[in-house]
């Protein structure tokens, strides 16, 4: 622990995720995915653009070959969480590829739920999902977790890839939002 003190912004309330507890799940994760997926051909898959950051450290915490691949989907702000649309696809087919999907958060599941409705009818041979945070108790729709980070309440956080209207993703932690700053 170097003890250093963190600059909280404005907008961040306490930091609920250290960076170092971050890295050293990220590294644990990739020796579970490592045992699990040596010898096959593994495909890291993540929804742009908060997904991006924890793909980033975990493909190099997994010390086995392995291809990666991006898509987007619409916020459901718009339409309520019933309304996902994929916005930019993967580049490659994932048919017979062992598919994870990595996610920065899930919180009702609808978003990954239709990513992995469309995803399963592409043929691949396997695919897991892996989180780094779970907030288990707002899920709406049952979803298969493999892979799961850190379990955390209903409660809004930034960092490490999660934005409020796009900024703080650059965090290297998860912080809880102060109410105030919550008001949009
Ligand atoms: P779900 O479909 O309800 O599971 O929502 C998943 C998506 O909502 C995530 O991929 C995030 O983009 C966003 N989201 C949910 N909770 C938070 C949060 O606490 N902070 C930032 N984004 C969040
Ligand atoms: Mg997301």
């Amino acid at each position: 622990m170097s003890g250093k003190h963190v600059e909280l912004p404005d907008i961040a309330k306490k930091i609920l995720v250290t960076e170092e507890q971050i890295s050293e799940k990220v590294r644990e994760l990739g020796s579970r995915i490592f045992a699990d997926y040596e010898g096959t051909d593994l495909r890291l898959l993540t929804v742009l653009k908060g997904g991006s950051f924890f793909l980033a450290d975990l493909c190099r915490a997994i010390d086995i070959p392995l291809e990666i691949d991006f898509m987007a989907v619409s916020s459901y702000a718009d339409g309520g969480p019933g309304n996902v649309r994929i916005t930019k696809d993967l580049s490659d087919s994932i048919d017979d590829a062992s598919v994870i999907v990595v996610e920065d958060i899930i919180d009702t599941g609808m978003t990954l739920n239709y990513i992995l409705s469309v995803l399963r009818g592409r043929g691949p041979r396997s695919i897991e999902v892996c989180t780094l945070l779970d907030k288990d108790v707002r899920r709406i729709v049952d979803l298969p977790i493999a892979y799961r980070g850190f379990s955390i309440p209903d409660t809004f956080v930034v960092g490490y890839g999660l934005d409020v209207n796009g900024l703080y993703r650059n965090l290297p932690y998860v912080a809880t939002v102060a109410e105030e700053a919550m008001v949009r």
